[in-house]
């Protein structure tokens, strides 16, 4: 199985800088012996760039770099659909979470030419459903799910290549959410599953019956995993910590049962700012959560031979 490593060195969506970092970061806490470690073959294809942009205003003057993030888009959803024709596994190293603006829409293209549908599972405090209109802070980190489920108006934004069915979203973790995001929830009927969701069935059952739709649908499935989903006692660095996040069993659960289903298809790391870090832990833990997204285990489950 190969695995592709692409780091997306974009922090234009936060409001504070340092998610530039998140691709080195990962680099130096080893993600790709992680990797090579359980059998993939794993091609590091360096960092993706983007031209100097010239500023532009918008009619909601909260917005700022929104010339760069589009050129994020455009860039990342070429790259992403690339990837994805060439690779087993493509990996996105964040990068904030506008990316996803990008490589969400290049993979949706990808599984749109294989007469496939796209599934995403949004591990986030955050649902990232503003639109360029609704956006109070202007951190268009906060917009990619509104964007790649084509709600609009965009403006600046570029033409959407391939759109997710609003249907095919599972998101878990959620503790964080502006009222016009609330409306959007509602109106899509977007699969939300909160912290009190989980703290009351635990994250299998979600889990479950999500990926027995994409199973059902014969779908991709793309993993958007944003640091903030995490309690931020376990992963400080991200710019927008938020109490009560998913636990380090919890996280590694999730990652495993992903792996036993067979059905990731494409996997991105956001939002890790190395600036905020404590010793490197947060680098360290996504680079063992990856491990067990990528077949890490502590028991051969089939074989042992105990109860
Ligand atoms: N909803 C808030 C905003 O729009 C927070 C967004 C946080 N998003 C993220 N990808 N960390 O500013
Ligand atoms: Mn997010
Ligand atoms: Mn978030
Ligand atoms: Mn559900």
């Amino acid at each position: 199985r190969t695995a592709a490593l692409i780091g997306a060195p974009v922090e234009t969506g936060a409001s504070q800088a340092g998610c530039l970092m998140g691709p080195a970061s990962l680099r130096t806490a080893g993600i790709a012996a992680a990797i090579e470690e359980l059998g993939w073959q794993v091609t590091d294809l360096g960092d993706c760039r983007i031209a100097p942009q010239d500023p532009s205003a918008h009619a909601n003057p909260a917005i700022h770099h929104l010339p760069e993030t589009r050129a994020w888009i455009e860039t990342l959803e070429a790259r992403a659909f690339d990837a994805a024709q060439a690779y087993d596994l493509p990996i996105f190293m964040g990068g904030d979470h506008s990316m996803a603006a990008g490589t969400v829409p290049g993979f949706a293209r990808h599984a749109a030419t294989l007469g496939r549908p796209l599934f995403v599972l949004w591990l986030d405090a955050h649902p990232d459903l503003h639109t360029t209109e609704t956006t109070l802070s202007g951190n268009l980190h906060g917009t990619p799910v509104a964007y790649y489920t084509g709600q609009g108006p965009f403006e600046g934004y570029p033409p959407l290549q391939a759109a997710v069915d609003p249907a095919n979203i599972c998101m878990m973790g959620i503790r964080s959410v502006d009222p016009a995001e609330h409306r959007l929830i509602a109106e899509l009927g977007i699969d939300v599953h909160d912290m009190r969701a989980i703290d009351e069935t635990g994250v299998l059952v979600p889990l479950r019956a999500f990926l027995d739709r994409v199973r059902a649908a014969d779908g991709l499935l793309h993993l958007s995993f944003d640091v903030d989903f995490l309690d931020p006692s376990i992963a400080p660095a991200v710019g927008t910590t938020v109490p009560g996040g998913a636990t380090f069993r919890e996280a590694h659960l999730i990652m495993e049962t992903l792996c036993d289903s067979g059905l990731v298809t494409s996997f991105e790391l956001v939002e890790l700012n190395p600036f905020l870090d404590e010793r490197g832990r947060t680098a360290q833990l996504l680079c063992d959560l990856t491990g067990s997204l990528m077949g890490r285990r502590v028991l051969d489950r089939l074989t042992r031979s105990y109860g």
